[in-house]
């Protein structure tokens, strides 16, 4: 069946949908020359937020703190963020704020340093240690602002409202999520992107491609989301071989920094859906890098979501030029991540039935999953798991389109 492009326009009722941004989006190469007069706005005193390696070693730290100097800015510099970030990581950076009397956070790096970043800014005035918000304890109105810069193609964290966080104690991995965690300003500079290695471009640009996929065919999706997760799918789906096999490619670094700015914005208003819902207890339970996670699940939930949004997954099919239907858009998914490097299953990284029990009613009860083009109760997502485990075991039936 040849589906309309016109599908993805939403030419019918508009519903109701809410955007919040930050205050400046910036894009560009070079634009990170914007951020000292942006943060000065702020106040003198800056907190520079760092992962652990990467940016010092390709000299982009010491010319952003040049820049600073210049500009009559006196910075501090946290630069122990871990991959897959722990609350007593931010509880670190909250005492250094305070400590040194910061005006400003200026976040720069991958997913894990920006959701660092925002939440110690965001809890910076908390009496509570953050594990206690990760619990659910309320987040303060008003915290730090944070300028975000990111150094991967992939979280868009740089414009969503929430933060990633694990707490080593409980074992959950969870997102803070508030207006407060909203950066202030987004600087999109595709050459701070350049220096990452193949694996992480291809995880963070996976990670990207199915947040972008997943805003386009939420329930929370609107006209607006739209017009951003769809042409996000595009310049990801387009770009996202290129840079794994040639990481200086300027067009192609550019296309998917603009995408997964464009799959932020969106998911901020629209949501993600049940690859993110799994991701986390999955991720935890197995101990897989994020974008990883999502890249095993992308498959076999596109596979469980085809009954209620092949349309929209048609329409992605001919738009990357991959074919006509839903089931084209899964195949070429299937065939991308191999070319990706992704050769390792979920059966592969010690998924199995006896987990079960830990991973369902987590992935049931999340908010990414409540959004799910189908709906997927803790009986959907067993029949879903025991199917990735073995392919002859029955995906469920559709009862009912959710329209
Ligand atoms: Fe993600």
């Amino acid at each position: 069946m040849r589906v309309p492009l016109l599908v993805s326009l939403r030419t019918g009722p508009a519903g109701t949908f809410e955007a919040r941004l930050p205050r400046i989006v910036s894009f560009g190469y070079g634009c990170r020359g914007e951020i000292p007069a942006l943060a000065a706005e702020y106040g003198p005193k800056v907190c520079f937020v760092v992962g652990k390696r990467s940016l010092q070693a390709s000299g982009a730290l010491n010319e952003l703190l040049e820049a600073a100097r210049e500009a009559g800015l006196d910075p501090v510099i946290f630069d122990k963020v871990e991959a897959e970030p722990l609350v007593g990581t931010v509880d670190v950076v909250r005492e250094t704020l305070l400590d040194e009397d910061c005006d400003v956070v200026i976040a720069v790096g991958g997913g894990s340093v920006l959701d660092v970043g925002k939440a110690a800014a965001a809890l910076v005035d908390s009496e509570l240690p953050t594990a206690e918000h990760l619990a659910g304890a309320e987040l303060p109105e008003d915290g730090l602002p944070v300028i975000a810069a990111p150094t991967t193609s992939g979280t868009g964290a740089e414009v969503t409202p929430n933060a990633v966080l694990r707490d080593p104690n409980t074992g959950a991995k969870a997102s803070l999520r508030g207006p407060s965690l909203l950066p202030a300003a987004a600087i999109v500079d595709p050459q701070l992107t350049m220096g990452a290695p193949p694996e992480v471009t291809a995880h963070s640009g996976l990670d990207a491609l199915t947040q972008a996929l997943e805003a386009y065919t939420s329930l929370g999706a609107s006209p607006f989301s739209d017009a951003l997760a769809f042409p996000a799918v595009v310049r990801i789906g387009v770009a996202i071989r290129t840079v794994y096999v040639d990481p200086k490619s300027w067009p192609g670094r550019e296309s998917m920094a603009l995408g997964s700015l464009f799959a932020g914005i969106a998911l901020a208003s629209a949501r993600l859906g049940l690859v993110h819902g799994l991701a986390h207890p999955i991720g935890v339970e197995y101990r897989l890098p994020h974008g990883l996670a999502c890249a095993l699940l992308l498959p076999h939930v596109m596979e469980f979501n085809l009954p209620a949004c092949g349309e929209k997954y048609a329409v992605c099919a001919r738009a990357l030029g991959v074919g006509e239907t839903g089931e084209d858009l899964l195949g070429w998914v299937r065939q991308l991540l191999p070319q990706l490097g992704v050769e390792t299953t979920l059966t592969d990284r010690g998924l199995r039935e006896m987990d079960f029990p830990k991973l369902v009613p987590a992935a049931a009860a999340s908010g990414s999953t409540k959004h799910n083009p189908r709906e997927a109760g803790e009986e959907d997502i067993t029949a879903l798991l025991r199917h990735i485990i073995d392919p002859d075991s029955p995906l469920p039936e559709l009862e009912e389109h959710p329209a």
